[in-house]
């Protein structure tokens, strides 16, 4: 028997029920604020990824499905979506509408390691603003991300954010951070040992232990912030308090794209036992002209739907939308009964045509998919032009069969489902 392949999922029942109220809730609050639906392809030029995310990056180094394509071209399985979205800004001519609010959602894949949770395949909800800056839109586009959470039913979260600064911030900063780093490079893993050389702020996210508590004594950013950013930061922090958001400065919170700079934002659930967040973003100042756009900067974030439903609860979307059974009760009324559902279906009305097997089969496939009404040709309707309506979930005491003449059907059922 073949199973899905290690690490991607089959969606369907609940999970569908939750992924499609998910992105409905997302479309309704992302348009109130703006924001257009884009889809860009599930593959990219590897060279998309790497330019942007950085080769020393997990998401580069380890993560990425990467393949030569029959023209031996290296293309790569999208590990994210605002890569794709700058490429697409610039390829097709959209750098002279700026500023532009995208909304997109999909597959994204990343060969991670499988647990509850992290998935090869797994979707993505993500916004984007590009070309514009200020503390402003920081803010409403962190305050729009809560109130999608909100809508669909997540409150127990947290945000934790923190600045990356601008250039020169980072420059100073990385400088402090490999003087620190450099005393401690005999213990460091040969991962961290290499991009100490290549990448000294990636260092950061490193997952080994011995790594971890290195870091955990390094310096931070916060320290060697330009007046600038100390100052955009500053702003962001008091607009989202003036937003209602609840927030939380963490100081270590440094992301794991290299495309980043000044606000950085993740968002976790308030019961810390979980550790993996849910959702995070930020600003990235020189990502458009990255791909030969102009260098305007903008923000973004995405949640993992897949984090999303984790925190919903499966009891609210196992309901199916309340269904008709058609039902003939032998070969001879089969016709009558294939007209009947046509008819419904013309009326915009959910129906099922259980005409396979015996009656008694045909009640039970209704009462298996939940059906509330069962509409019955037999004989004797077939003669006078009637329908048996019968209510699969009468309580006692409540109407359970109505004989209703077949040209009033529609409007009986109007006023009963
Ligand atoms: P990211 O933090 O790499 O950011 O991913 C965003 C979210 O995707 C994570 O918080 C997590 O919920 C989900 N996610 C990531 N990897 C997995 C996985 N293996 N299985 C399940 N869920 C996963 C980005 O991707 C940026 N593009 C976000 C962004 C948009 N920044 C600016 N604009």
């Amino acid at each position: 028997m073949f199973r899905p392949v290690r690490g991607m999922k089959d969606l369907y029942g609940v999970s569908v029920n939750k992924y499609n109220f998910i992105i409905e809730q997302a479309k309704h609050v992302g348009a109130k604020y703006g924001y257009n639906i884009i889809s860009t392809p599930l593959v990219e030029y590897t060279e998309v990824f790497q330019r942007s995310i950085g080769d020393e990056t997990d998401v580069v180094s380890k993560e990425m499905y990467t393949f030569s394509d029959k023209g031996d071209e290296s293309i790569t399985l999208r590990p994210e979506g605002t890569a794709g979205i700058m490429r697409a800004i610039v390829s097709e001519g959209m750098t002279q509408s700026l500023p532009l609010k995208f909304m997109y959602y999909g597959e994204m894949f990343r060969y991670d390691r499988p647990q509850k949770g992290r998935y090869r395949q797994f979707h993505q909800l993500g916004f984007e603003h590009v070309g514009d800056k200020s503390p402003y839109t920081d803010a409403l586009l962190i305050a729009m991300a809560s109130e999608i959470l909100g809508a669909i039913g997540v409150f127990d979260f947290k945000v934790l954010v923190n600045t990356l600064g601008d250039e020169e911030t980072r420059k100073d900063y990385t400088k402090g951070l490999v003087k620190y780093l450099s005393r401690q490079e005999a213990n460091l893993s040969d991962d961290s040992r290499r991009r100490l050389e290549k990448n000294p702020l990636r260092v950061l996210d490193s997952k080994d232990e011995r790594d971890r508590e290195i870091c955990a004594m390094a310096p931070l950013i916060s320290d060697y912030l330009s007046k600038e950013s100390g100052q955009y930061f500053e702003s962001v922090c008091e607009l989202l308090a003036k937003c209602g958001v609840n927030y939380e400065i963490d100081n270590f919170l440094v992301r794991g794209l290299d495309y980043y700079s000044e606000t950085a934002f993740e968002f976790k659930p308030t019961d810390f036992g979980v550790k993996d967040s849910f959702g995070g973003g930020g600003r990235y100042d020189h990502l458009l002209s990255v791909f030969g756009g102009p260098d305007v900067s903008g923000i973004g974030f995405a949640f993992g739907i897949e984090r999303l439903m984790i925190m919903l609860d499966n009891s609210k979307f196992t309901s199916t939308p309340a269904k008709i059974a058609v039902i003939p009760v032998s070969e001879g009324e089969t016709e009558a009964a294939f007209e009947l559902v046509q008819l419904l279906y013309n009326c915009d009305i959910p129906a099922e045509f259980l005409h396979l097997g015996n009656v008694s089969k045909k009640m039970k496939v209704a009462n298996r998919l939940e059906c509330s009404i069962a509409l019955i040709l037999g004989e004797e309707e077939l003669k006078n032009g009637t329908v048996t309506v019968k209510f699969m979930n009468a309580e006692s005491g409540a109407l359970k069969e109505k004989v209703v003449n077949r040209n009033g059907i529609i409007n009986f059922l109007r006023h009963n489902i």
